[in-house]
């Protein structure tokens, strides 16, 4: 928190903090943010959004400068106004015109493509004349959210221009976007280009997921209580589900997705983000190498099925209703090739090779157009070893279980059972709920506002390192190859919860997948 200044340096009010809220805020010292791709989707929806949040929390320094670098005829005023609409869309915080205002004040925008070097001189000039006018420092993130084939340019420009090495004093990071490759030599190659220009330390991958207040519980829920770590293993564990459904299809999304599909999507990064989270012993402390560690050695223990035709499934949606609403089917979608083979939905058990966990399936499953949104993690514990109930009375009892839900009704969940009131004996599962909604009176910040911070103090806890990335490339390219070598995917109607092929894997194991 070298950079953070307190509470006391804030420009603004900060109209979100409870009084009598001991903490200090953190909050980022003089830096600004620069963006290329800043008329992509990502931007508009989440970035500025999460940009003015930050502002109206009053985390941001007095001097914060945002720039934008895109292939537009724009000035600085028609990139505000761009930002303007943005945050009024999709801010999460109420419109504050004095905060609008203030941040608007700090907007440059320059035109150009990625390999033009007028354009990159331009920006060298801007940050410099930012540090004299606004204060910024030398403090700057260059934030690539552009797709990965303009990485290599977009890098070596930066360095080319100098605006990659920090003036004395100062600090320079690259914030990268996901995807990081589309498999481990490709992430490898990736990896090597970026270090080429940037040390390790200066590096922030986003997955948006370790964003999430929910998923950042996890590490609470295990390791500040002391009632769920001791049944968190094999001895009572009897397999864990991680489940990421969406309701949406592919959008206006067709050039990224089609060709990288489900699997590469969200499974390689988020699902084993999760999965890591899930099943890492206690780290020795809660910083980045810390963290690291005990990630990578569950991703280096997690070993695939011998046979992958049997433990896999990937599925592509068909035609059908959603909401009430007629949907096409993947190969109907604009921009799709009627012969893809991409998958929108795919399953894998993975085992977690550890003394902790041997034996115990870890069913990962991510799909679009399924029957609701919904990403949870459930932990499902082996029954009882011995019940001295009738067995009729304990028909209606499942598996106990405790459900992390992700999103979108954030919070935790344990099932277990009891006697259903009367005066038989008769046993039924019941949920036991912890709603953020309910417990907590503020909202979760988005997880690019918590991200983006961090950038922005330097805090590298919540973003992949490249070995966690590369690692988890090793679990999924043997599934790849072997999805190319077989066929074409299972399918499923557009509004259900995916393919029969994927009841069928876990009913092998004797289990199903839960109706979230
Ligand atoms: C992104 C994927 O990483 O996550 C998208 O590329 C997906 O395909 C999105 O829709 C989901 O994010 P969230 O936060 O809405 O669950």
């Amino acid at each position: 928190m070298s950079t953070a200044e307190t509470a006391s340096a804030a420009p603004w009010s900060n109209p979100l903090r409870a009084p009598g809220d001991r903490r200090l805020p953190r909050i980022a010292g003089p830096s600004g943010l620069v963006i290329f791709g800043v008329t992509g989707d990502l931007s508009r929806k989440k970035l500025m959004p999460a940009v003015y949040d930050l502002a109206n929390r009053g985390l941001l320094p007095p001097g914060f400068s945002l720039l934008g670098f895109a292939r537009r005829e724009w000035e600085d005023q028609d990139f505000a106004k761009v930002v303007h609409d943005s945050v009024r869309e999709h801010a999460r915080t109420p419109f504050r015109e004095e905060v609008w205002q203030h941040l608007a004040e700090g907007m440059r925008f320059i035109p150009g493509d990625f390999d033009d070097d007028v354009a990159f001189k331009q920006l060298r000039a801007t940050v410099d004349e930012l540090d004299a006018s606004r204060g910024t420092s030398g403090n700057y993130a260059f934030y690539l959210s552009v797709p990965p084939k303009f990485f290599p340019t977009v890098v070596r420009q930066l360095k080319k221009h100098g605006l990659a090495d920090a003036p004395e004093g100062s600090w320079r990071r690259a914030v990268i976007e996901k995807p990081f490759g589309h498999d481990l030599a490709s992430a490898r190659q990736l990896n090597g280009l970026v270090h080429e220009v940037f040390a390790p330390e200066q590096v922030f991958r986003i997955d948006h997921y370790l964003g999430k207040e929910t998923v950042q519980n996890i590490l609470a829920l295990r390791f500040a209580n002391t009632m769920f770590e001791p049944v968190w293993n094999r001895s009572y564990v009897d397999h864990v589900q991680i489940t990421m459904a969406e309701d949406i299809g592919i959008g206006g999304r067709a050039g990224y997705y089609d060709g990288i599909g489900a699997a590469r999507d969200v499974i390689q990064n988020h699902l084993m983000q999760l999965m890591a989270l899930t099943a890492m012993e206690e780290p020795a402390s809660f910083d980045a190498e810390s963290l690291l560690t005990e990630k990578l050695k569950v991703l280096q223990a997690v070993r695939l099925p011998a046979d992958l035709g049997g433990h896999t499934v990937r599925g592509q949606y068909t035609h059908g209703w959603q909401g009430g609403e007629e949907v096409p089917g993947y190969l109907e979608e604009t921009g799709i090739d009627p012969a893809s083979t991409t998958d929108t939905y795919a399953a894998i058990k993975l085992e977690v090779d550890n003394r902790r966990w041997a034996g115990v399936p870890f069913y990962l499953r991510a799909g679009k157009r399924l029957g609701r949104r919904v990403t949870e993690i459930a932990v499902v514990f082996q029954r009882a070893p011995h019940s001295p109930f009738d067995p009729k009375a304990t028909q209606e009892l499942g598996q106990n279980a405790i459900v992390i839900r992700v999103q979108p009704d954030e919070g935790v969940t344990v099932r277990f059972g009891s006697k259903v009131p009367g005066t038989s004996m008769e046993i039924r599962d019941v949920t036991m709920d912890f709603a953020y909604g309910e417990s907590f009176t503020e909202s979760s910040p988005e997880a690019y506002e918590r991200l983006i911070l961090d950038v922005l103090l330097g805090d590298a806890n919540l973003f992949p390192r490249h070995q966690e990335v590369e690692e988890s490339w090793k679990i999924l390219d043997p599934v790849e190859r072997y999805w190319n070598r077989h066929g074409r995917p299972a399918q499923y109607t557009a509004g259900s919860w995916g393919p029969a092929e994927a009841d069928e894997m876990l009913a092998r194991d004797g289990r199903s997948w839960r109706r979230p």
